[in-house]
């Protein structure tokens, strides 16, 4: 099958020799107690390098940035080498990887974070659920407390964060970093008007609120460079307590983002999750407001990113859950071959099964 999605796309500063791409998918499998990526978490990884860019599960950029059991993080030495072996066992294969950095903000609980409270933009009650350890060792959901803001030192040291997790991402061997800024996190609660009712210059008007967003990028281009650094959003839906439709702010960002020349754009599309379809006159003015990279991700269908990428909307297509179950998706998809299903169940935390041993075509 010839498919526009099996050419070469330039993103930044690499080339990706396909435009299948596997999207940031938590796990929940790396080692505790030091929340350190490992060699099973290799494997998996490796076993996916064919996608034209992995991008990692997101990996948190310091300890009370976490909210989940289990979630790798990458402010340590131990973390940094553990990540290593990831990016050497994918780059062996021939594959390309950017670390998703993450920061959840206040979706998180005190048993995650040495006891503390969540931070966030503002001090609002909200719902939503982290996930701790459970007595046998798997996934048990808790309601996250109400959060309190960080004040204006705090956001300086939270760039610093960004920028040792970037350094940090560099050394580890990645190609790219991607900058979590979708699904209701942290960056996400200061660009919502529902999260973030800030006086200070970070709230308010829309280029306030979105003023944190650009000063992480600002601080991970400054750490490595702009031809290595892309951001994922999501301008439409509900996510962990957040629920914001706000696509001119996607439009000021695009915008924004042009302007310092960042690699690529992933747009986390709502209707996954349950929320409406993004439309084509959006895409438009998404594609008009940014001259970098598009990714659209969520619910796609090999169809959907064919059309989408003929009409010139994105440029590439990044899958969740069939890259779960199959790590030879671009092949499968190339080949229209069956797909295999993913089980939700194995999804979070766990071992090998349900992570490593979904077959390939071959197998
Ligand atoms: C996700 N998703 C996600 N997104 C993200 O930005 N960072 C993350 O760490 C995760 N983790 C994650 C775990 C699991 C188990 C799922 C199912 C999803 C969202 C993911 O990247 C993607 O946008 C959705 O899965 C929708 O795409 P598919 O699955 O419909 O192709």
């Amino acid at each position: 099958m010839t498919s526009t999605l099996f050419e070469p796309l330039s993103v930044g500063a690499i080339t990706l020799p396909n435009r299948v791409l596997m999207a940031p998918l938590t796990r929940m499998r790396a080692t505790d107690p030091g929340d350190v990526p490992n060699p099973l978490m290799a494997q998996y990884y490796r076993q996916r390098a064919g996608a034209g860019l992995i991008v990692t599960e997101g990996t948190q950029i310091s300890p009370i940035g976490k909210g989940n059991m289990d979630t790798p993080g990458i402010y340590s030495d131990e973390q940094v080498e553990g990540w290593r072996q990831i990016t050497d066992a994918v780059h062996a294969e021939g594959g390309r990887i950017a670390a998703q950095l993450w920061h959840v903000g206040r979706v998180s609980h005190p048993d995650l974070i040495g006891g503390e409270l969540p931070v966030s933009a503002s001090a609002n009650s909200y719902r939503s659920r982290a996930t701790l350890k459970g007595p046998d060792g798997l996934p048990q959901r808790a309601d996250s407390p109400t959060p309190r803001p960080l004040s204006a030192e705090e956001i300086a040291a939270t760039l610093e964060d960004y920028a040792r997790a970037t350094r940090n991402a560099r050394e580890a061997g990645f190609d790219l970093v991607e900058i979590h800024g979708a699904h209701g996190y942290l960056i996400h609660q200061f660009l919502g008007r529902g999260s973030n009712h800030r006086d200070d210059e970070y709230g308010g008007s829309q280029e306030n609120r979105a003023r944190f967003a650009l000063e992480v990028v600002d601080t991970v281009v400054g750490a490595w460079s702009a031809d290595r650094t892309g951001i994922r959003i999501s301008p439409q839906g509900s996510f962990n307590g957040l629920e914001e439709d706000d696509l001119p702010m996607a439009i000021h960002l695009a915008g924004e983002l042009s302007r310092r020349k960042v690699a690529f754009l992933h747009l986390s599309e709502p209707d996954w999750a349950g929320g409406p379809a993004l439309q084509d006159d959006f895409r438009k003015e998404l594609r008009a407001a940014y001259d970098g990279a598009i990714f659209g991700a969520g619910a796609y269908t090999i169809e959907k990113a064919e059309r989408l990428v003929g009409l010139d909307l994105i440029d590439a297509v990044a899958f969740g859950r069939p890259f779960i179950a199959n790590p030879d998706l671009p092949e499968r998809l190339r080949l229209g071959a069956e797909l295999n299903a993913p089980v939700p169940a194995t999804f979070y935390g766990g071992d090998a099964e349900g992570y490593t041993d979904y077959p390939t075509l071959t197998a």
